[in-house]
Order: structure tokens, then sequence, then C-alpha cells
């Protein structure tokens, strides 16, 4: 049998023409609404590190990160990385002598801008719009491109913004007074 193409009158039209944009904001608030609930609660969790293993690579002295959150930048399998004395042992990171430290890629894992240590709680409020819970304060590495904030004492674990996937950790050794960046996790795909 042969279909007889649709055709609307001029008054369908006049009657119906509310149904797209109608249908348009309804689509846009359901996309927000997914879309917060999956930055919102979509966090994925620190695991077990999963270091692949690279050349050894010394990054620092120990001496040299004489305080909790000195920093020391640094390039490891082409991926820019940083690495911190932490004022506590963190899952993936390196304690030795007392000391503990912890080394992260500094590719964003929402769409790899290059994370940067926030030192002033003030900028994490009113640039990042994140606060710690109370008494939690503590530098934070963050984005500056979408303002994703990454938790170093929580293994670089993304608490806030665009990113859910955490911050891939750089494997360390010490020998000696030497730290040795000796591995990495893989990267996370764009957008995880
Ligand atoms: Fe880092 Fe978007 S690239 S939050």
């Amino acid at each position: 049998m042969k279909r007889r193409p649709l055709k609307l009158s001029r008054r369908d039209l006049l009657e119906h023409w509310w149904v797209l944009p109608v249908a348009g904001t309804l689509g846009a608030f359901g996309y927000m609404g997914w879309y917060a609930t999956h930055v919102t609660f979509g966090k994925e969790r620190v695991h077990a590190p999963n270091f692949q293993p690279g050349e050894p690579l010394r990054v620092a002295t120990r001496s040299a990160l004489a305080q909790d959150w000195a920093e020391v930048p640094f390039t490891y399998a082409g991926r820019p990385c940083l690495l911190l004395r932490l004022p506590q042992a963190v899952p993936g990171g390196l304690s030795v002598g007392g000391a503990h430290y912890a080394a992260f890629s500094r590719v964003c894992t929402h769409l790899g801008c290059t994370v940067n240590l926030v030192r002033d709680p003030e900028v994490l409020a009113f640039a990042y719009n994140y606060r710690p819970p109370q008494g939690k304060d503590h530098p934070e590495l963050g984005c500056p491109c979408h303002f994703s904030v990454f938790d170093p004492l929580q293994g670089g674990q993304a608490v806030f913004g665009k990113a859910n996937a955490p911050l891939p950790r750089v494997q360390l050794e010490a020998r000696g007074d030497d730290l040795y960046a000796t591995g990495i996790e893989p990267a996370p795909s764009p957008g995880s």
C-alpha cells in the first residue's frame, strides 16, 4: 500500500508551533540535570596503584624537600608531573625517614589542561568555588581551565568540578637521599 506523505496545514503549524521550543527546553533541563548528577556523584574512587614501569628518573633530593607541601615539577614519560612532600602517607605515595611524598601527573583528567598546586584557600573558594570540609583546609591541585580540584591527600582524587577520574600517580623510590620516579599510571581517556 502506498503511504501518503505527511502534510501539515498552515493551521496545524499555527496550533502546534509551541511543541518545538517546549521540547527543546525540557531536553536542555534534562541534560543539565544529568550532567550535574554526573559531575557531583560520578567521581571515581582512587584504587590501588596501577604503575607501569618506566626509566628511572632522579627527580629531587629528599633534603631539598625540607617542609610539607614543598613541590618539585618534573617531566616523566613525556607528561608534566609534580612531586610533593605531604603531611601524611597517601595511597600510591612513598614514606621514608618519617616524611611522606607523592607525585602526580599534572594533566587534568577532564580535558588535559595543566593543574597547579593552589595553596591559598581563598583562591580555591573564590576562583574555583570550592571549599573543603571544615578543618580540612590544605593546598589542592587545581585546573585553571574549568576549575576542577584534585586532593593530593586522597591520592589525587577529583573532589570538585568537571573531572571525574583521579590524577594518575607516579611511582617513587628512594635511593639514598635521592627520590626517583620509576613508573606512572596510565592516562585515563579525556573527559572521564
Ligand atoms: Fe581541567 Fe577542564 S581541563 S577542568
